[in-house]
């Protein structure tokens, strides 16, 4: 798929970070996952207008990841072209009670930011370790917060290069997701704040941080919830009942501080953390009759 020339038009014509057989494991916080055949970092919209161009082109598949933060890539990696968005797209303004910021952006940044200028609406969410564009694209949550109560439009590219605004009339947000069209990728979004007191704010974080570090494993690497919540239900309280906590294959491990969270100890691969996946699916299906969605995204071969 990937021929001499392919490889060196894009070395040529993309501003950015462009890398071949690149170890996804350096660019996932499980720190788990096999090489991508090409993993690129658009600068700007040009770059990411030039790659979907080719993309199409050349009839290669792309997918699209912030950093890297809720996803699971298999060990023999990624036959695609990885557009990496985390280290371009990081604009931020403020106008008025409006942020405008770029997919690439740290969440947890953009919150401290709008702390700064006295904006408040997100602050369950800090500590969120992903991007704009990932905690948009999968409608990120924590302590009954989620993204789209502040979501006022977002600017999204397709599989084209053609850019357009969506606004939040025209979202349709579920738990744990955003609908969008199959190859749409999110390029910015705006937030609609309100005033508050930085002290407020500031007080605020210190607290969901705090409640945070109690109650999640964060010295270890992970991918966060690894299921989403069965309706009704805590995926991390049902683990726990089935006494699943701490349950290891080879290297992955239920966490012992929160259920529904899987660490890598050390030296886990993809197909541990799916083993261990799989028995906790198993189990809870045949003891329980409920059966656990994954919240993460698993990808490559
Ligand atoms: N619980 C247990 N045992 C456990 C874990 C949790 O009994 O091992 C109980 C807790 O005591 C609590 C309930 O289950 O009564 C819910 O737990 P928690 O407050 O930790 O929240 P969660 O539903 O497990 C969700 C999000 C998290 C987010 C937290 C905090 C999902 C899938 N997860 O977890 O988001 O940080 O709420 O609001 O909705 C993520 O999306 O990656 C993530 C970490």
């Amino acid at each position: 798929m990937w021929d001499e020339s392919l490889i060196k038009k894009m070395q040529k014509t993309i501003r950015g970070g462009v890398f071949f057989n690149a170890p996804m494991s350096q660019h996932t916080s499980l720190h788990i996952g096999g090489p991508a055949d090409a993993l690129v970092f658009p600068q700007d919209q040009r770059d990411l207008e030039t790659l979907v161009d080719m993309a199409r082109q050349w009839a290669v598949p792309y997918l699209i990841m912030g950093k890297g933060t809720n996803l699971l890539v298999r060990d023999r990696g990624l036959r695609q072209l990885v557009v990496n968005l985390s280290s371009g797209f990081n604009q931020i303004f403020a106008r008025g009670e409006r942020i405008r910021v770029g997919a690439g952006t740290l969440l947890t940044e953009m919150i401290g930011f709008a702390m700064e200028g006295e904006l408040s609406g997100l602050a369950p969410l800090y500590g969120i370790p992903g991007t704009v564009g990932g905690g948009l694209a999968m409608n990120a949550g924590a302590w009954g917060s989620e993204v789209k109560e502040r979501i006022g439009s977002i600017t999204v590219m397709n599989g084209e290069g053609r850019t357009r605004k969506v606004s939040r009339e025209d979202l349709v947000f579920d738990y744990r997701e955003l609908r969008l069209p199959e190859g749409t990728i999110i390029v910015e979004g705006t937030f609609l704040m309100e005033r508050q007191k930085k002290e407020k704010i500031e007080e605020e974080i210190t607290s969901y941080q705090q409640r945070r570090r109690e109650t999640q494993p964060l010295d270890f690497p992970s991918a966060g919830s690894i299921f989403k919540n069965p309706p009704g239900a805590s995926a991390g309280r049902i683990i726990e009942e089935l006494g699943l906590k701490g349950k290891r294959v080879g290297g992955a491990e239920v966490s012992t501080i929160h259920g529904n969270f899987i660490i890598n100890t050390g030296d886990a691969t993809a197909s541990h953390v799916l083993e261990l996946i799989h028995l906790i699916q198993t189990r809870v299906l045949q003891e329980k009759g409920i059966t656990l969605e994954p919240e993460i995204r698993i990808v490559g071969e």
